[in-house]
């Protein structure tokens, strides 16, 4: 076959495409000369076709069966197109996870856990523990008091924590039966507190779920920076899940935040997300990466190509051909492949067909 081999500089970020030219000719001379030496087991060398994506669409759609699902996901469409007061939007950087990307980042981030407690840093109205919580009830059966005992988190603004816990109470009412609900408030107040995530505790043993904030604050930096160092830094993370701009991939001022990735997690997952033809969240011109890290694992790091997708089929972004690539190959940045340039992948990939799957 003849493999044409095109310049990739313009797949990524152009702010730092100076960084990552000599980087991407090294990862396209590994590829092509593997491919070259072992054309016929192709598919077992890359997994591009990623288990955890193929499983997330049968998930989501479970999910959408589940007789309670509507509940859960009217409450978190309704906090991510709610009205908030302006000044305190601006301030905190408030803006709330869509609901499909609140379930696939809490399926990520729970899948293959067993009891162990979710921490958000920063809960806003609580999109994502209630996605964590519906994960948590479908697949691993938890009611009651269990299922409210697995949530923790941290919200600065006191109003917003407020509404929180009326939103996660009322987002998971189906599976707290026999609960009043001024127990379950009871309940979540002594886990979901008020706070700075900065000044807090992170608990023991915990899974994180996180969307922080995002705001360029003159001479310190982005408000995100300091959420992802305390995180990557605390002991008592086994794994986590956080939606963050794409520049965790490739800016200069973030690659001390890779290598604390890297030294201390063993499974990456990268999922890109580029803003046309719609960004991930609706209205926010912003290219986004969901990351998972495990602890436990092979040392790996999976990416997926910056994903193109129109609005009726949203839901075939998640099974995103993704490649595994070593850390050997990751020094500088976690790289972004595009598999349409590379034409060896796109005859082993095996794109889902639209209407195969519900749109939520
Ligand atoms: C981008 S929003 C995400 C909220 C929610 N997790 C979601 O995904 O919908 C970030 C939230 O963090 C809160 N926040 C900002 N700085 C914080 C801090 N230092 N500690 C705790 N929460 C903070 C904001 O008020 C806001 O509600």
């Amino acid at each position: 076959m003849n493999l044409k081999i095109k310049d990739h500089s313009n797949l990524y970020d152009p702010a730092h495409s100076g960084q990552e030219t000599g980087y991407l000719k090294n990862t396209q001379r590994v590829l092509k000369k593997n491919y070259l030496e072992d054309k016929e087991t192709i598919p077992n060398l890359y997994p591009w076709i990623d288990e955890s994506d193929v499983a997330f669409a049968q998930f989501f759609q479970e999910v959408t069966k589940t007789p309670q699902s509507s509940l859960f996901i009217e409450t978190i469409k309704a906090i991510s197109s709610s009205t908030r007061d302006k000044e305190t939007a601006k301030k905190y950087a408030q803006v709330f996870t869509p609901s499909d990307v609140a379930l696939f980042t809490a399926y990520r981030s729970l899948r293959g856990i067993r009891d162990s407690k979710v921490f958000d840093p920063c809960v806003g109205h609580g999109s994502l523990l209630i996605a964590a919580g519906c994960y948590l009830a479908i697949q691993q059966g938890f009611r009651g008091e269990k299922l409210l005992k697995a949530l923790y988190g941290y919200e600065i603004v006191s109003a917003t924590r407020e509404i929180a816990l009326v939103k996660i109470i009322e987002g998971l009412s189906p599976w707290l039966s026999g609960i009043t609900k001024q127990k379950a408030s009871t309940i979540l107040r002594k886990q979901i507190l008020r706070g700075d995530f900065l000044l807090g505790k992170i608990p023991k043993n915990c899974v994180v779920i996180a969307n922080p904030p995002y705001k360029e604050e003159k001479g310190k930096g982005n408000a995100w920076i300091p959420f992802v160092e305390k995180l990557l830094s605390s002991n008592k993370v086994v794994k986590l899940s956080l939606i963050l701009p794409l520049s965790i991939c490739s800016a200069k001022r973030t690659s001390f935040l890779r290598t604390l990735m890297m030294d201390k997690f063993k499974t990456i997952l990268a999922f890109h997300h580029d803003t046309r033809p719609r960004p991930l969240f609706p209205n926010v011109e912003q290219r986004i990466t969901i990351l998972t890290a495990e602890r436990e694992g092979d040392k790996k790091y999976v990416t997926t190509e910056y994903l193109s997708h129109s609005a009726k089929n949203r839901a075939v972004i998640w099974k995103a051909p993704s490649i595994s690539l070593s850390y050997d190959l990751c020094q500088k940045t976690f790289p972004k492949l595009k598999h349409d340039d590379l034409p060896f992948f796109s005859n082993c990939s095996d794109t889902p067909k639209a209407n195969s799957y519900v749109t939520i």
